[in-house]
C-alpha cells in the first residue's frame, strides 16, 4: 500500500518526452522532472532544446536532450536506441510532437495531409513500437501518454479548416485505445491526453483570430495555462494510474462538454 503522496511520485523512474522543447512538451517534462523521473526530450531545433535543458537544470531536473525529426521514419529506430541507452530503459513516453495545417479541405495540399499524418500518426507508432518492444515489454512495465487534442474528439465549424490535424488526432485517441488493449498484459498503461486551446507557437495563429471566442464557449470562460496539462500527466505516468488505460481526458476548460 503506498501513500498518496507515493503513488504521485516519479524518483528512480525515466521519461522520454518528444517535442520537449517548447509549449506543452515543456510543460510536462517540468512536471515529470519536478516529480523525480530522469528525462531525455527531442525536438528537431537544437538551440531550441539548449534552451530548454537550461530552464530544466535551474529547476534541478536531470536531462538531456536528443535532437531528432520525428517526421523521418529511418531517424526513429536510432533515435529510441539513443535513448533507452542514456536512460537505461523507459518507463514513461510522451508522443507528444505534433503538427498542423490550416487549409479549407478543397485545397488542402496533398504533401501537408502526409505531413501532418506522419509526424501526428506515423512516428507515435513507430516510436511506441520501438519503445514498447525494446524497453517496456521485456520489462513488463510502462506508461505511454499520448497528445491528442479535443480537435480528435469531434469536426470544426468553417472556421477552423484543419481537416487533416482533426483526423490524426481522431486517429491517436483510437490507437490509444487499441495499443492499450494490446499491452495491457505486459504491464504498459496507454492512455491520451486531449488539450482544448493552449497558447504556444502551434496555436498562436489561431488565438489571434478566435481567442476571445475561444474563452467564451469554455464553461470555464480561460484557455489552457503553463501548468494545466501537469495533473494529468502525473497521474497517467505514475502508480497512481496503474488502473487507468485505454482513455482519453480532454484538459479543455470544458469545451468538449458543451454543444454550444
Ligand atoms: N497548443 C494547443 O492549443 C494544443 C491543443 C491540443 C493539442 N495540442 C498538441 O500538443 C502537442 C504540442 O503542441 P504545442 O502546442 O506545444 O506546439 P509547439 O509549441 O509547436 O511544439 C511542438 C513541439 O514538437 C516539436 N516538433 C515539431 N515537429 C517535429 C518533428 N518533425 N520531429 C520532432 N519534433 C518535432 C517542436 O520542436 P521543433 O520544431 O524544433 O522540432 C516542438 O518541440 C501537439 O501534439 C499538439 O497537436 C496542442
Amino acid at each position: 500500500m503506498h501513500t498518496t503522496k507515493q503513488l504521485f511520485d516519479l524518483s528512480g523512474r525515466t521519461a522520454l518526452i518528444t517535442g520537449g522543447s517548447r509549449g506543452l512538451g515543456l510543460q510536462m517534462a517540468e512536471a515529470l522532472g519536478e516529480q523525480g523521473a530522469k528525462l531525455v526530450i527531442s525536438s528537431r531545433k537544437q538551440n531550441e532544446l539548449d534552451e530548454a535543458v537550461a530552464h530544466l537544470e535551474k529547476m534541478g531536473i536531470d536531462v538531456v536532450a536528443m535532437a531528432s525529426d520525428l517526421g523521418k521514419e529511418t531517424a526513429i529506430k536510432p533515435f529510441a536506441e539513443a535513448a533507452i541507452k542514456h536512460l537505461g530503459h523507459v518507463d514513461i513516453l510522451i508522443n507528444n510532437a505534433g503538427a498542423t495545417w490550416g487549409s479549407p479541405a478543397e485545397d488542402h495540399p496533398l504533401e501537408a495531409w502526409d505531413k501532418v499524418m506522419n509526424l501526428n500518426v506515423r512516428s507515435i507508432f513507430l516510436l511506441s513500437q520501438a519503445i514498447g518492444k525494446h524497453s517496456m515489454i521485456p520489462r513488463q512495465y510502462g506508461r505511454i501518454v499520448n497528445i491528442a487534442s479535443i480537435a480528435g474528439l469531434a469536426g470544426n465549424g468553417a472556421n477552423m479548416q484543419t481537416l487533416a490535424y482533426n483526423t490524426s488526432k481522431a486517429a491517436v485517441i483510437n490507437f490509444t485505445r487499441t495499443l492499450a488493449g494490446e499491452w495491457g498484459r505486459y504491464g504498459i498503461t496507454v492512455n491520451a491526453i486531449a488539450p482544448g486551446f493552449f497558447p504556444s507557437k502551434m496555436s498562436r495563429g489561431l488565438l489571434e483570430t478566435m481567442g476571445e471566442d475561444a474563452i467564451k464557449r469554455a464553461p470555464l470562460r480561460r484557455l489552457g495555462d503553463d501548468e494545466d496539462l501537469k495533473g494529468a500527466v502525473i497521474l497517467f505516468s505514475s502508480t497512481a494510474g496503474k488502473h487507468i488505460t485505454g482513455q482519453t481526458l480532454a484538459v479543455d476548460g470544458g469545451v468538449s462538454s458543451v454543444l454550444i
